[in-house]
């Protein structure tokens, strides 16, 4: 139970109700109303829960004013800098950084599930053989549930270790399965004696017809995006996570979830989108006709890959990101082609345009992913899964947390309701 501090006040007709007040570690404090709708009969209202803490949590802290992101309090700027991803999942499900015999055993026990139940291969067949690769993985995640019935009893603290396991260990399996199939492409067992990153690259990138030698600048880009993406406090997807765990639901479906809420453009779709709007701008004399467009109230468009909803200063994934585009670019030898000519001006004209300046609108993380990840020979439709197979540890890690506390309940908002009052139903001849 988090720390009451003091108690705020709320008066409403002549009535006056305390609130108690929270202190968290870090970050604003927090007015408790879970017992004014009780007390006052009313209900608070923010749609885009804008100003509400769903849960309390121990797992991340963003603080977007100053464009901070730490992982159980470090940095991401140092774990990107000095880490690795599956070091960043053993942080991100236990709370603390491993000792060398936590981390060879996390990592045995991570290797030993990374292969997938032979039917699932029938099963990634019934899709249509273009399917985008977010909606296979939808589906086939969501399927781990009839295929690993022994971890999926939520109240046994052994099988949700394993689910958490097989889910952490499976799913860029899954991805990259995903990918083979949207191509025509047979797919690639994984490799166990490669990194976590290194054999996501090999079942992309391998062809049974040749040998493949996994980049370590490409496996140290890729397992950065890894680390960038695993976890990012309450947002869209990892809420979805934990509405749909709430209910007692299995978690193999509640990753599913999670993965259809990611898919969206405002969310984790926005990395293809970004990419596919820089190509379609194309040149840069096009770009000032964007940013107007950006800026009309009429007009829907929105620059992809710019603005956060908590992030009011630099995304701070997107520093790391930016500095990794370049050592991609570099090692490709890529300086000269017309996207990444388009995405430099856009990010500088953005940056200074007064719009987007007074707004806080910097570029995010899915402005330089998908440069990067364009790069290495993923097509755009891989983006998104690769986002959601990086977030798949932060999902389960806040998962396992609300599903282990004791005064946990289903979620359920309420509304403000302004449709019809009672009426009477009319037969049909007199409508
Ligand atoms: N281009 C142009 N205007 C924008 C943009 C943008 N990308 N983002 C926000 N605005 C404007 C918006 O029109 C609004 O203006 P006004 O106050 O005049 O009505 C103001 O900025 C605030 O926007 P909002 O929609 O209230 O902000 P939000 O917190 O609800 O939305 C967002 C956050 C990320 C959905 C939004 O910035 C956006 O749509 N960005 C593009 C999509 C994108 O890159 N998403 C990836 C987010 S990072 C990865 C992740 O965490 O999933």
């Amino acid at each position: 139970m988090p720390k009451q501090i003091k108690t705020a006040k709320l008066t409403l007709d002549d009535k006056t109700y305390d609130l108690p007040v929270y202190a968290p570690t870090v970050g604003p404090d927090v007015i408790d109303i879970g017992k004014l709708y009780g007390q006052a009969g009313v209900f608070t209202f923010d749609p885009g829960f804008t100003s509400t803490a769903a849960c309390d949590s121990t797992i991340t802290y963003i603080d977007g004013d100053k464009g901070e992101l730490l992982y159980r309090g470090y940095p991401i700027e140092q774990l990107a800098e000095q880490s690795h991803h599956l070091e960043v999942c053993y942080l991100l499900l236990y709370g603390e950084l491993p000792t060398k015999a936590q981390m060879i055993d996390f990592e045995t026990r991570v290797t030993r599930h990374t292969m997938v139940h032979e039917q699932m291969h029938n099963f990634f067949r019934g899709f249509r053989r273009d399917a985008h690769p977010m909606a296979t993985m939808v589906g086939v995640v969501g399927a781990m549930s009839a295929f690993y019935h022994d971890s999926t009893d939520i109240n046994d603290p052994w099988q949700r270790e394993v689910a958490a396991i097989r889910m952490i260990a499976k799913i860029p399996t899954i991805a990259a399965m995903a990918y083979k199939y949207s191509v025509g492409q047979p797919f690639v067992y994984p490799k166990n004696d490669l990194s976590y990153a290194g054999n996501f690259l090999r079942m992309c990138f391998s062809v049974p017809a040749e040998d493949y030698v996994v980049n370590p600048i490409l496996e140290k880009a890729m397992d950065r995006i890894m680390m960038l993406h695993a976890d990012h406090e309450q947002n869209a997807s990892t809420s979805t996570v934990r509405l749909a765990g709430s209910s007692g639901a299995n978690p193999f479906a509640c990753i599913a979830a999670g993965i259809a809420c990611l898919w969206g453009p405002a969310h984790g779709g926005a990395n293809q989108a970004c990419l596919e709007m820089l190509r379609e701008i194309g040149t840069v004399d096009r770009i000032p006709e964007f940013i107007a467009r950006a800026k009309d109230k009429n007009d829907p468009f929105r620059l992809m890959g710019f603005g956060h909803r908590v992030y009011k200063n630099f995304d701070p994934r997107a520093k790391v990101m930016k500095e990794s585009a370049d050592e991609v670019l570099n090692l490709l030898g890529i300086h000269d082609n017309e996207t990444l000519r388009v995405a430099k001006e856009l990010e500088k004209i953005a940056l200074e345009d007064p719009y987007f300046v007074e707004k806080k609108l910097y570029p995010n993380v899915d402005f330089y992913s998908g440069i990067i990840l364009e790069a290495m020979g993923f097509p755009t439709s891989m983006f998104t899964p690769i986002f959601a197979l990086s977030r798949a540890v932060g999902w389960i890690a806040q998962w396992k947390e609300m599903i282990s506390d004791p005064a946990g309940k289903i979620g359920r908002p309420r509304q403000l309701y302004v449709g019809a009052t009672m009426r009477d139903y009319a037969p049909v001849e007199t409508r």
